[in-house]
């Protein structure tokens, strides 16, 4: 059974309480919190000041996705305003290992999260300290993209690498999860769907997040 993340980058900010509330009635285990500098990404989203008010509306995870440049200025404020788990990109730290020790030493889970270019080897020496590699399945920046159909030999590849490395870390996929492509995704040997179009923009969000619990 798949863990199931609805991305509130595609929630109505304008009613994001009853967002929230929609998301606490459903079966959605995460609340996926995509955080976005203009810098690193092409888009602007929103910090931590909105995580806190989002904190507060639920006691489900908050899995935050930093797509930011220079994350190891932002770390506390993310673990103050109430992550649990807090995802850095490989391609925005030259400092990788550091940044996974921050995130460890302040009470949060460490995630890597690694663009579709960027080589699965390139987990290779972090992969045992990490508990969650968000794989991106779109170029980040914007919902609404299409699945990168390579994204599956590439899970399958990072299975075997966390096999072998006797990892605990996690299998999420960001971008362009649907209803229709969820089996072959986890099939592949995926643990967490992301979603955000296909929960938020569906005539029946609660039921599409079970819809996907199943996979
Ligand atoms: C993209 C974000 C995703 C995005 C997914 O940069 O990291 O989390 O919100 O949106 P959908 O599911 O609509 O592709
Ligand atoms: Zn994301």
């Amino acid at each position: 059974m798949s863990i199931v993340a609805p991305s509130l980058l595609a929630a109505n900010f304008i009613n994001l309480e009853a967002e929230c509330k929609m998301l606490n009635e459903s079966e959605a285990d995460w609340f996926h919190l995509d955080v976005m500098d203009g810098r690193f990404v092409p888009n602007i989203s929103f910090g931590p000041m909105i995580i806190e008010f989002i904190r507060k509306s639920t006691t489900k995870v908050c899995d935050v996705h930093l797509m930011i440049l220079e994350p190891e200025k932002y770390a506390e404020a993310f673990k103050k305003a109430g992550a649990d788990i807090l995802s850095v990109h490989i391609e925005a730290c030259p400092h990788l290992h550091r940044n996974i020790q921050q995130i460890k030493s302040l009470g949060m889970q460490a995630g890597v999260a690694i663009n579709p270019h960027t080589p699965i080897s390139s987990l290779k020496d972090v992969i045992a300290d990490i508990d969650l590699v968000c794989m991106m399945s779109v170029n980040p920046g914007f919902g609404g993209q299409s699945f990168i159909p390579h994204t599956l030999t590439r899970i399958k590849e990072l299975r075997i690498l966390i096999k072998e490395t006797g990892s605990k870390a996690k299998i999420e996929i960001d971008g362009g999860v649907t209803v229709e492509n969820a089996k072959s995704i986890m099939d592949a040997g995926a643990d967490v769907l992301v979603a955000g179009n296909t929960v938020f923009k569906s005539a029946n969000p609660k039921e599409t997040i079970s819809l996907l619990k199943k996979f």
